[in-house]
């Protein structure tokens, strides 16, 4: 009678619902209890506030009945429905079928409560950023919460930050409930029923930037949000014969720029993993889109990453580009950041599809974990979903990290996918 935690955390991602629905639904499928931590690590962190803790005090919900073969009389939270509160201020709006969720971080969920949650757009268990969880004290309250709670699974849906996070705690974990006993907040009983967490990771991101999987939930949403929006650009640039230098997300990876390149015939695109030479690219650039222009095209489409280097790893900047294609071809230029529109709104099927699938699998690798097995980060490769352990994917991702800002991007590239890089 496993308890399982699912938090979102870092930056949202189009189908981080989805993940919370699908380990949801499938734990209670499975058995288990199915738990939810609001604000990601932060929510860990400030726990269930004394006097809120027990969900016992949610009455139990009117909601539609779940299907016959789901047992589970405990799952009495329905109608789990968030407002508008500023949660992190523990303010007023933020509610649980009617009930306030002031003070209280780690929630007992049921089936209904995430019904149709496949479909909306962002994390509605919200998410945040914690620098509190970064702390030696900030992990120490974290497990004194979920032991309180009886939880003893969690899985975390973030990028790369806050799976490096979730494996901290993991190897942390032996230290932390000891220091817990010594300081006389945990039972004997509790170190021996808590000795392990269980952890899994999922992998949400719009920028498709973690090594050991090929694609990450919410890069596909961002893309084609992105390519909506070059589809809009695109007829009023034919309209009045213009340019148009597009800053898209990414942060240290090209796959939205590069893919957004590919699936709307960008003219020149500048991605991090490639960066143009210093000195010429300005050269180049005019080249090929004179030549374009030369061919009879009307409008011009110049896409840059966000983190876009050139050699001499100087950023490339959007006003900067759009400058050089006004002064020295003539270009009437403008330029659009498409900013966070490419990380809210509505998943598409692949962003439904790919948590669903991941969802069921991490709950599954939480059933079979024992002491011995790695943490693991549920992947897809080669349209089949994996189980790789999340340090290694973890590490791979930090050394791409590391050689792009060492300038070996061919490293960084194989390191990333070596098939794709041969
Ligand atoms: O990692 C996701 C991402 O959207 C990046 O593409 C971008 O650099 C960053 O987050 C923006 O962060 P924030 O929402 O905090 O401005």
């Amino acid at each position: 009678h496993m308890k399982i935690a699912v938090l979102t955390s870092g930056g949202d991602s189009a189908g981080m619902n989805a993940v919370v629905r699908a380990i949801v639904k499938t734990a209670i499928s499975k058995g288990c209890e199915a738990w939810i931590v609001r604000e990601g690590y932060e929510g860990l962190v400030r726990g269930n506030t004394e006097g809120h803790r027990h969900t016992q005090s949610v009455e139990k919900g009117t909601a539609t009945p779940r299907p016959k073969h789901v047992e589970n009389p405990d799952d009495f939270v329905h109608n789990l429905r968030f407002g508008d509160g500023e949660l992190l201020k523990d303010g007023t709006g933020d509610h649980l079928g009617g009930k306030t969720l002031r003070g209280r971080y780690i929630v007992r969920v049921g089936w209904d409560d995430v019904r149709g949650w496949f479909a909306e757009g962002g994390t509605l268990i919200g998410t945040a950023r914690s620098t509190t969880f970064r702390t030696w004290e900030g992990r120490l309250t974290a497990a004194h919460n979920l032991i309180k709670e009886g939880i003893d699974a969690l899985a975390v849906c973030g990028g790369d930050g806050s799976l490096t996070g979730a494996d901290v705690f993991r190897s942390e974990w032996p230290k932390l409930i000891a220091e817990l006993h010594t300081q006389g907040k945990i039972t004997e009983e509790q170190v021996k029923k808590h000795a392990h967490l269980k952890i899994v990771g999922l992998v949400g991101s719009i920028d498709n930037d973690m090594s050991m999987t090929d694609l990450t939930i919410g890069a596909p949403t961002a893309l084609h949000r992105i390519c909506e929006s070059i589809d809009n650009i695109n007829s009023t640039a034919f309209s009045h014969s213009r340019a148009f230098v597009l800053e898209v997300m990414g942060r240290h990876c090209g796959w939205l720029a590069l893919m957004a390149g590919v699936a709307c015939g960008a003219d020149f695109i500048f991605i991090p993993e490639s960066p143009p030479d210093a000195d010429s690219w300005e050269d180049e650039m005019c080249q090929k889109i004179q030549g374009h222009r030369d061919a009879g095209k009307r409008k011009t489409i110049v896409i840059v990453a966000e983190g876009a280097l050139d050699s001499k790893l100087q950023p490339i900047r959007a006003d900067f580009v759009k400058d050089v294609l006004s002064q020295r071809l003539g270009l009437d230029t403008r330029v659009t950041t498409l900013g966070h529109t490419q990380r809210g709104g509505r998943p598409c099927a692949m962003d439904r599809i790919l948590p669903t699938l991941q969802g069921v699998e991490a709950v599954e690798a939480l059933l079979e974990a024992t002491p011995e097995t790695p943490s693991y980060m549920i992947g897809v490769r080669e349209n089949k979903i994996t189980r790789v352990p999340l340090m290694d994917a973890v590490k791979m991702t930090q050394e791409v990290a590391q050689a792009i800002s060492e300038k070996n991007f061919q490293k960084a590239m194989s390191l990333r996918d070596p098939e794709f890089c041969e």
